[in-house]
C-alpha cells in the first residue's frame, strides 16, 4: 500500500477536514459583476463532530459545502478531506465525504432503489457491500423503492437525496439545510437519523437557519458572512460570550415613567410589559430591580431571559440582518434583538 492510500487518517489525525485560503470567486455573466463568495476561509472540522456552519442568506455556505462535495472548483486554497488532499488525492478525498446538497437535484426517471444502485457504482461501491434496502429503510422510503422520483413529495426527495450521500458510508456527512421546509416527522427523522451515524462515528457538517436546531445538535460552530469566517467556537463558547440579559416585567398598574439607571436600556411593550436590558457583568438583577421600584412601578408577573444562539449569530452578523431567515413561528422570541418598540 502507498503511503498515500495508507496515510488517510494517519497524517492528519485529528481532523476531518482541512480548509486552507479557500477562496472562490463565481464570474459574472451576462453583464453581472463577479462575485467573491469565498474571500480566503480558513476550517478545521474535528473528527467525531456535529459541526454547524451558519450564516446568513448569501454567505457563502452553499459555495464551501460544494467544493467540499467536489460540484463547484474553487479558485484558490486548499482542501483535505479526512487527510487527503483534495487535488492530490482526489478519489480518495471524495469516497470519504457524502453529501446531501440543498438544491432537490435528482433524476426524475429513477426510483429511489434504482437511484441508489446508480450512485453506488458512481462510487465504486461493490455489489456485496451495498446496502440501499437498509439505507432505504433508515430515511423512510421502504416502501416508495420502486416509484418514480418525480412521484415523490419534496420531503420524500430530501429523504432520498440522504440516501444517497451515505451509499458509500462515508466518514463525513454534510447536511445542507436538510431541514428546510420540511414537515416535524421528517425532520425528527433527519436529527434522529444524524444522531445515530454520529454516535457510530460519523463526522456530520450541517448548515440550518433554525438556530435552535444549531444550538441543540451542533457541539461545534462556525458562522461565515459574505465569505468570510466570522467566528468559530464550541457552541457553549458561542453561548458563553453573550452575557446580555433581558427583565420583562408585567406591571400592576399602566407605567408612568420608565425606570432609569446606568447599563440598561428600558423599553415598553405595546401591551404595557416593561422590558429591561443589561449585561449580567455590569448590572446585576437587584440592581435593575432596584430601579424599577424607584420608579414607583409595582411588579405583578417577572421573568428573565438568557442569549440564545440567535442572539449570538445576530450580534456577529447584525450588517445584515434582513437578510437573515430565522424565523421558526413555533419558537417564541426571545432576547434583546427581538424586542417589539
Ligand atoms: N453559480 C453561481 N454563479 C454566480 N454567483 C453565485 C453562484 N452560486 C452562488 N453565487 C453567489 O455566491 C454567494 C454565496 O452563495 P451561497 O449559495 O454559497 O450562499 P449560502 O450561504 O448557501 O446562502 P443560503 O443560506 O441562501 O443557502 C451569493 O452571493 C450567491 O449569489
Ligand atoms: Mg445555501
Amino acid at each position: 500500500m502507498s503511503d498515500e492510500q495508507s496515510g488517510g487518517k494517519g497524517h492528519m489525525a485529528d481532523a476531518a477536514i482541512t480548509i486552507n485560503a479557500l477562496r472562490k470567486t463565481y464570474r459574472g455573466s451576462k453583464g453581472q459583476p463577479e462575485k467573491q463568495a469565498l474571500k480566503g476561509i480558513d476550517l478545521v472540522v474535528p473528527q467525531g463532530s456535529v459541526f454547524g456552519l451558519l450564516g446568513p442568506n448569501g454567505a457563502g455556505k452553499s459555495t464551501l459545502i460544494n467544493i467540499l462535495a467536489g460540484l463547484v472548483v474553487k479558485t484558490s486554497g486548499s482542501v483535505s478531506i479526512w487527510g487527503f488532499d483534495q487535488d492530490r488525492n482526489p478519489r480518495q478525498s471524495r469516497a470519504a465525504i457524502g453529501v446531501m446538497p440543498q438544491e432537490l437535484n435528482l433524476d426524475p426517471f429513477f426510483s429511489p432503489r434504482g437511484a441508489l444502485e446508480v450512485q453506488a457504482g458512481l462510487y465504486g461501491v461493490p455489489k456485496s457491500d451495498r446496502r440501499s434496502d437498509e439505507i432505504l429503510d433508515l430515511v423512510g422510503l421502504s416502501d416508495k423503492a420502486e416509484a418514480y422520483a418525480r412521484t415523490l413529495s419534496g420531503g420524500m426527495r430530501r429523504r432520498l437525496l440522504l440516501a444517497k450521500a451515505l451509499v458509500h458510508h462515508p466518514k463525513i456527512l454534510v447536511l445542507d439545510e436538510p431541514t428546510a421546509g420540511v414537515d416535524i416527522e421528517l425532520r425528527q427523522m433527519l436529527w434522529a437519523n444524524v444522531r445515530k451515524l454520529n454516535e457510530q462515528g460519523m463526522t456530520i457538517i450541517l448548515t440550518t437557519h433554525y438556530l435552535e436546531e444549531a444550538q441543540e445538535m451542533c457541539d461545534e460552530i462556525a458562522i461565515i458572512n459574505h465569505g468570510e469566517k466570522i467566528a468559530q467556537d464550541s457552541t457553549a463558547n458561542l453561548l458563553g460570550r453573550m452575557d446580555s440579559r433581558t427583565m420583562v416585567i408585567v406591571p400592576d398598574s399602566p407605567i408612568q415613567a420608565l425606570p432609569e439607571a446606568e447599563n440598561v436600556t428600558a423599553i415598553q411593550r405595546e401591551n404595557g410589559d416593561l422590558v429591561l436590558q443589561y449585561h449580567s457583568n455590569q448590572t446585576n438583577a437587584e440592581q435593575v430591580l432596584e430601579a424599577v421600584r424607584q420608579a414607583g412601578i409595582r411588579i405583578r408577573d417577572v421573568r428573565t431571559e438568557e442569549a440564545d444562539l440567535e442572539d449570538v449569530f445576530l450580534a456577529l452578523t447584525s450588517s445584515r440582518t434582513d437578510d437573515v431567515m430565522i424565523d421558526d413561528p413555533g419558537k417564541p422570541r426571545r432576547g434583546m434583538h427581538r424586542v417589539k418598540l
